[in-house]
């Protein structure tokens, strides 16, 4: 197949549904071989099932294109270990990896539960590490025998983890994580040719047709679908491919026709005395610089 990921191998987590589903098939749509992970489980991560994943990878297959399932638990190591490892051994290489599966369990901090805290940050967060490990393990391994890859991580994170949001303590945490990660493995992968990125999306997928159902719904009158997850997939696509080249360690946000890079952290108004403050003197000099201070798009359902 020709397309801008013709001959290149590419892994993505949560194949099976929604975005993942649609990256994947986008993918495969521009020459990619797919390896289509997905754990298979119901909205709030419990229970199993094979076929998510085995479907995504059977409708590649029908357009004509190659793909794999994988049915493991990306936040296992073994998992991981087994999601990179179908890649090498069905089609003998890896070129990128997209970091996607997950699902939230909301609730106000004041309600969130210790299990609902670990299964969430667990799967987001850890469930990008394993993989990503696994496979940058591999990328230096190649580097290291002289065939320095161009190889690409695309990661997801979400405004939520952006900009925080009401009822989501335990989701926004591991999405800022995954933002951290991506800075850190953008910066020490880059020697192995590796380059890493984020995106937060936004699209009509299980995840938020329930509580977002009027925001989410396809146009009546047939016009663009905004919230269709296939409008997040070019950018994945291309992030994953080798087009990409010096792109790396930027965020960005992809939503139907739009696309926008995150500005990071930068620090804002400062003031120093030179020696230590007194807290009162502390909280004066706090008071006279907030004013001073580029204010942050708002907390996502905040009052
Ligand atoms: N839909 C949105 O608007 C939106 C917004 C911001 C971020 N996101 C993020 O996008 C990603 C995809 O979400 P979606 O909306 O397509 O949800 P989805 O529920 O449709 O798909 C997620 C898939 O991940 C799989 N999965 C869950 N745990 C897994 C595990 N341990 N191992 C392997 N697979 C597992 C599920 O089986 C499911 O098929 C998530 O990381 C989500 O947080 C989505």
């Amino acid at each position: 197949m020709n397309g801008i990921c013709a001959g290149r191998v590419v892994a993505v987590t949560g194949a099976g549904r929604g975005l993942g589903r649609a990256h994947a098939l986008a993918l495969a749509a521009e020459g990619a071989r797919v390896v289509a992970g997905d754990l298979g489980t119901d909205p709030a991560g419990t229970g199993a099932s094979t076929e998510p994943a085995w479907r995504t990878a059977e409708e590649i297959r029908q357009r004509g294109g190659e793909a794999v399932a994988h049915t493991g638990d990306i936040a296992t190591d073994a998992g991981a270990a087994s999601l990179i490892a179908t890649a090498l051994e069905t089609y003998g290489r890896l070129d990128a990896l997209v970091n996607n599966a997950g699902f939230v369990r909301d609730r106000m901090l004041v309600n969130l539960g210790e299990d609902d805290w670990d299964a969430v940050v667990r799967v987001h967060l850890k469930g990008h590490f394993l993989p990503l490990r696994h496979a940058a393990a591999h990328w230096r391994a190649e580097t290291k025998a002289g065939r320095t890859p161009q190889a690409r991580v695309v990661n997801t994170t979400s405004g939520a983890g952006l900009l925080g949001s009401v009822g989501q303590a335990n989701y926004a945490a591991a999405k800022a994580g995954v933002v951290a990660l991506t800075l850190v493995a953008a910066a020490e992968l880059a020697r192995y040719g590796v380059q890493v990125n984020a995106l937060a999306p936004a699209a009509r997928t299980r995840m938020t047709e329930g509580p977002f159902a009027e925001a989410m719904a396809p146009p009546a009158d047939g016009g663009f679908d905004t919230m269709a997850p296939a409008n997040v997939s070019p950018l994945v696509v291309w992030l994953a491919s080798a087009d990409s080249d010096g792109v790396t360690g930027q965020v960005f946000e992809a939503e139907a026709g739009r696309i926008t890079v995150m500005e990071g952290w930068h620090p804002g108004p400062t003031t120093d005395k030179g020696e230590r403050w007194t807290p009162a003197e502390a909280g004066r000099a706090v008071r006279a610089l907030l004013p001073r201070m580029r204010l942050p798009g708002p907390v996502h359902g905040a009052p």
